[in-house]
C-alpha cells in the first residue's frame, strides 16, 4: 500500500478522544511526566460531553447527610447487579475528591446560599440504602458537561498536553497481543500519521448513533469499541442500551433528568401521575429503565398524550419561573426551540430516547483493556486502556444511574493516568514498528476511499439504525431480537456494494461517514447478537419473553467478538465482581429491585 505514507509520532501515552475522561487521562499523563497527546475527531470543546446537563454524583452531604456506602449500594442496584463492585466502591470512594478538583480547576457549579456546591436530586439517588431520594447530584444549571469540559481543556494546556484536533483515529497498531500505537487521518490535509506509544488510552465515547434516535451528538460513532473489535478484542455487555426517558417528542434532543430532580413530574393522557403506581417510594425519579419502561407501558395501553397518543406530558409549569430560570435555563431555552412549548406555562412532550451505552470495552478499575483468556477472565491487553463511555469497567451494569456517567469519566480519567505513571517511564524505548502492522488499516481506508458500488453510506445508515430502533427498543422480544440479527445482517451484508463519491483525502466528509458508518454497523450487530443471546431481563435489557432477571444463568457478562469478515459473532462470559475493594461491604441481591 505503498501510495499510503505515514508521517510518524513517538509519545510515552497517546489518548484518543478529548471529552471529559480523555481530557482527565491526558491531563493526568502530562502531570505525571509522560509524554501525552490526545488525539481527537473534534475540537475538544465540541466533544459530547459538551451536551451534560443534570449534573455530576458524589456523596459531598452539601443539602443533608450522605454516605459514599449509599452512593455504592444505590449504584450496585441501579446496576440491577450487573456492576462490578470492586469498581463501584472505587467509583464511589474516590467521587467527593474528584468533584473538589473540579471546584479547584474552576467549574462555576451553582451554589447554596451559604456557598457549598448545589446538589440536586436524581434517579436511583438514595439516602440510608433505598430509604428515599437525595440530592447527591452536584449542577452547574444544567450545564454542567459543558462547564466541565472547557475547565477541564483549559487545566490540560496548562500541562503540556499536545492536542492534534481534527485527526479521526483509523485503528490500533497491535504486535504480538501488545497495542504500540495508532494510526490516524488528519482531516483538513488528507496526510496520514502513525502515533506510536506506550499507552494507548481509547476515550471515544459511546455509539448512540447506531439509532435511529438518540440524545448522542452526530459524532458519538463509538470508533474505539470498533477499533477494538477489529484488533479482534471483544465487547462487553453491549445488549444493555439506556433509554434516557425525556428526549423531546420527535427531536429527540435532551431535556435533563435533573427538571424531575427539580420538581417536575410525567404525566399521561388522563393527567395521572402514573410513576407512583410504578415506582411508589421514588415516583419520578425512579432508576431510568424504570420510569422508560413505564412510559411505554403507558402509551401501549392507550394513555398516551397528543394526537397519536404516542408520547407523555413532562410538566415543569408548575414550578416558580425563577427557579426555572436559574437551574434550568438551558432546557428552558431547548423546550421553546425544540417542541415550541413555553415551560412556565405548558408541558414538554417527551418520549425514551437512546441515550448512554452500558457496554463497551471491558477494563479493570485501572483502566487496562482486559479479555478473557483461557480460564483468566481477567487477563490485561499491554499497552492499551480505555475510559468513560467507551470502557465497561463496569460501574454501570445494566442500567447506569443519571449523574453518575460524569463522575465516571473524571474518576477513571484520573485512575488511567494514575496507573500510567506507575507502570511506564517517562521517554522509554519503544520497539521499531513494521509495516506490516498497519497494512490492514490502509487497505481499509483504500477500499472504502475507493469505493465504487451501488448503495450510498446514508441509505445504510438508515437503514440500519430503524433496524436497531425498532427491534432493539426499551421492550423485546426474541422475534423482534431475531429479526434485528437478520436485518443488521443484511446490511453488513450490503457494504461491499458501498459508494463513496468524493476520492479525495481533504475533509473527504463523504469518506469520513463511511468509516464511521463502519465502525457503527459492527457495534449493531454485536449489540443485537448479545441481546438476542441473553434470555432474561436486566436493567435496560427487558425482554417481553423473559420477564424476570435470572441470576441462576446471567448473572455474568457478555464478552463478543466480531468476526469482521463474515459480520458473525462469538459470545463468551466474565463473572460478575461480587466482591469489593475492600471486602467487607458486597451488596447481595434480592430477587426484584422495588423502588
Ligand atoms: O438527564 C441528564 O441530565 C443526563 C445525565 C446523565 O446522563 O448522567
Amino acid at each position: 500500500m505503498s501510495a499510503y505514507k505515514f508521517i510518524d509520532h513517538k509519545f510515552d501515552v497517546v489518548v484518543i478522544g478529548a471529552g471529559g475522561s480523555g481530557l482527565r487521562a491526558a491531563l493526568g499523563a502530562a502531570q505525571a511526566g509522560l509524554k501525552t497527546a490526545c488525539i481527537t475527531k473534534v475540537f475538544p470543546t465540541r466533544s459530547h460531553t459538551v451536551a451534560a446537563q443534570g449534573g455530576i454524583s458524589a456523596s459531598l452531604g452539601n443539602m443533608s447527610h450522605d454516605d459514599w456506602r449509599w452512593h455504592m449500594f444505590d449504584t450496585v442496584k441501579g446496576s440491577d447487579w450487573l456492576g462490578d463492585q470492586d469498581a463501584i466502591e472505587y467509583l464511589t470512594r474516590n467521587a467527593p475528591a474528584a468533584v473538589y478538583e473540579l471546584e479547584h480547576w474552576g467549574v462555576p457549579f451553582s451554589r447554596t446560599a451559604d456557598g457549598k456546591i448545589y446538589q440536586r436530586a436524581f434517579g436511583g439517588m438514595t439516602k440510608n440504602f433505598g430509604e428515599g431520594p437525595i440530592q447527591r447530584t452536584c449542577a452547574a444549571a444544567d450545564r454542567t458537561g459543558h462547564a466541565m469540559l472547557h475547565t477541564m481543556y483549559g487545566q490540560s494546556l496548562a500541562h503540556d498536553t499536545e492536542f492534534f484536533i481534527e485527526y479521526f483515529a483509523l485503528d490500533l497498531i497491535m504486535d504480538d497481543g501488545v497495542c504500540r500505537g495508532v494510526t490516524a487521518w488528519k482531516l483538513d490535509d488528507g496526510t496520514l500519521h502513525r502515533f506510536q506509544a506506550q499507552m494507548v488510552i481509547l476515550a471515544t465515547g459511546g455509539y448512540g448513533r447506531a439509532y435511529f434516535s438518540a440524545t448522542s451528538a452526530h459524532t458519538c460513532t463509538g470508533d474505539g469499541n470498533a477499533m477494538a473489535l477489529r484488533a479482534g478484542l471483544p465487547l462487553q455487555d453491549m445488549e444493555f442500551v439506556q433509554f434516557h426517558p425525556t428526549g423531546i417528542y420527535g427531536a429527540g434532543c435532551l431535556i435533563t433528568e435533573g427538571a424531575r430532580g427539580e420538581g417536575g413530574y410525567l404525566t399521561n393522557s388522563e393527567g395521572e401521575r402514573f410513576m407512583e403506581r410504578y415506582a411508589p417510594s421514588v415516583k419520578d425519579l425512579a432508576p431510568r429503565d424504570m420510569v422508560s419502561r413505564a412510559m411505554t407501558i403507558e402509551i401501549r395501553e392507550g394513555r398516551g398524550v397528543g394526537p397519536n397518543k404516542d408520547h407523555i406530558f413532562l410538566h415543569l409549569d408548575h414550578l416558580d419561573p425563577k427557579i426555572l430560570a436559574e437551574r434550568l435555563p438551558g432546557i428552558s431555552e431547548t423546550a421553546k426551540v425544540f417542541a415550541g412549548v413555553d415551560v412556565t406555562k405548558a408541558p414538554i412532550p417527551v418520549l425514551p430516547t437512546v441515550h448512554y451505552n452500558m457496554g463497551g470495552i471491558p477494563t479493570n478499575y485501572h483502566g487496562e483493556v482486559v479479555t478473557k483468556n483461557g480460564d483468566n477472565p481477567d487477563q490485561v491487553i499491554p499497552g492499551l486502556m480505555a475510559v468513560g463511555e467507551a470502557a465497561c469497567v463496569s460501574v454501570h451494569g445494566a442500567n447506569r444511574l443519571g449523574s453518575n456517567s460524569l463522575i465516571d469519566l473524571v474518576v477513571f480519567g484520573r485512575a488511567a493516568a494514575l496507573r500510567c505513571a506507575e507502570i511506564l517511564k517517562p521517554g522509554a524505548k519503544q520497539p521499531e514498528l513494521k509495516d506490516a502492522q498497519t497494512e490492514a488499516h490502509l487497505a481499509r481506508f483504500d477500499r472504502f476511499r475507493n469505493a465504487s458500488g451501488s448503495t450510498g453510506t446514508a441509505e445504510l445508515r438508515l437503514e440500519m439504525q430503524k433496524a436497531m430502533q425498532e427491534d432493539a427498543a426499551v421492550f423485546r422480544t426474541g422475534e423482534s431480537l431475531d429479526s434485528g440479527v437478520k436485518r443488521l445482517q443484511a446490511v453488513w451484508d450490503k457494504k461491499s456494494d458501498i459508494k463513496v463519491s468524493d476520492r479525495g483525502l481533504v475533509w473527504n466528509t463523504d469518506l469520513m461517514e463511511t468509516l464511521e458508518f463502519d465502525n457503527l454497523i459492527g457495534q449493531a450487530v454485536v449489540t443485537v447478537n448479545g441481546a438476542a443471546n441473553r434470555t432474561e431481563s436486566r436493567g435496560a435489557h427487558a425482554r417481553e419473553d423473559f420477564a424476570d432477571r435470572n441470576d441462576t444463568e446471567w448473572m455474568k457478562h457478555t464478552l463478543a467478538w466480531l468476526d469482521n469478515q463474515s459480520g458473525k459473532v462469538k459470545i463468551d462470559y466474565r463473572p460478575v465482581h461480587s466482591y469489593t475493594m475492600s471486602d467487607d461491604i458486597a451488596y447481595i441481591p434480592p430477587k426484584q429491585r422495588v423502588y
